[in-house]
């Protein structure tokens, strides 16, 4: 049977180690933990959190045209587990899969500040108080034209932001990925061309839209570290690199934020991103993806679609625009 996570009558910052330890717990299926005691039991205190704790939330259901859903293909979790983008932990596909066990992600909290009636520090725990967890199977496209199919484990951003109330000058979100750099040798390395932290942000309608899912897991089970333990952002009609990874900071504000990759090559990366086959990135062209699994010999190549596919639901976010200017 499913638990609903009722927010504390305490202030988050009251809670003690251990009761944060026993609503983390809350978050696991009781039956999960029972087939997994000794895995469930060091991660839960506290040892470095790898992902796989099966979670327990409300199946995807094929539902009309909210486009929570797509019946194509699952990507094998092994595919999305192995290929990412976690430049925190190096430059190469498989340096995520490699490097991010470096990272503690128990305890974990996100600080909500700007034009919020109710800014604050929210451990997970008491972020996920109050929700129900939900299955949604999204397309996700990478702006380096490879896509996968995921069921996501998560929570509307939405839902989140409510509770710190945006004030009427909110109009955009900043998020940040935590920047530590003892555990994350991406950071450390010479090559690096990120200043971090890791930045991204949405427009207030866009992070308020029900598609936007701020998740916490993959495949039933809580998100692997290279894959943005413990809680990341999915936009699916926006190319992956506006799905920040691992995040601690979110800044509600009036101007529009700076993010990391716009800061690195404006030309190449707007703040919009939206997937669009008709605008073309300047070094490639954006009209086909390879969907995952691909190969060399099998590539798997299929029509990229306008807003990823989601053209139904956010296209309205941009009547009026130009989206070869606004990229
Ligand atoms: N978030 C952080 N903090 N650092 C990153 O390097 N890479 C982005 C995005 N989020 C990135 C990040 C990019 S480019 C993509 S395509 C997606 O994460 C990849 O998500 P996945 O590896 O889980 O598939």
């Amino acid at each position: 049977m499913r638990k609903r996570y009722q927010a504390p009558a305490i202030a988050s910052s009251e809670i003690t180690s251990e009761s944060t330890y026993l609503k983390r717990r809350e978050l696991i299926k009781a039956a999960g933990l029972a087939a997994l005691p000794a895995f469930a039991g060091s991660a839960l205190a506290g040892e470095k959190d790898t992902g796989g704790l099966p979670l327990d939330y409300k199946a995807a259901v094929e539902a009309g045209p909210a486009g929570f859903y797509t019946s194509e293909p699952q990507t094998p979790m092994a595919d999305v587990k192995d290929y990412c983008n976690f430049y925190e932990f190096g430059m190469d596909k498989g340096d995520p899969a490699r490097n991010a066990h470096e990272m503690t992600t128990d305890p974990w909290s996100i600080s909500v500040s700007g034009a919020v009636n109710k800014p604050g520090k929210l451990n997970l725990e008491d972020i996920l108080s109050g929700f129900d967890l939900e299955e949604r199977i999204y397309r996700f496209r990478c702006v380096e034209a490879w896509s996968m199919v995921v069921p996501w484990v998560g929570f509307p951003l939405s839902a989140l932001l409510e509770r710190f109330e945006p004030t009427n000058n909110a109009r955009f979100i900043e998020f940040r990925t935590l920047y530590r750099r003892s555990e994350m040798p991406g950071t450390r390395s010479f090559t690096s061309i990120i200043d971090w932290p890791y930045r991204e942000g949405l427009r207030m309608d866009e992070a308020m839209h029900p598609l936007t899912l701020m998740s916490v897991g993959m495949y039933g089970k809580t998100l692997a570290n290279q894959n943005g333990a413990p809680i990341r952002l999915v936009v699916p009609w926006k190319y992956g690199f506006k799905s920040i990874k691992s995040i601690v900071e979110i800044k509600v504000s009036e101007r529009q934020p700076a993010t990391s990759w716009e800061g690195l090559n404006p030309r190449e990366y707007g703040f919009y991103s939206n997937v669009n086959p008709e605008v073309d990135h300047p070094r490639w062209s954006q009209k086909f993806e390879r969907r995952l699994p691909s190969t060399l010999f099998k590539p798997n190549r299929i029509p990229t679609r306008k807003f990823n596919g989601y053209e139904e639901q956010v296209a309205g976010l941009y009547e009026g625009m130009d989206l070869r200017k606004f990229y």
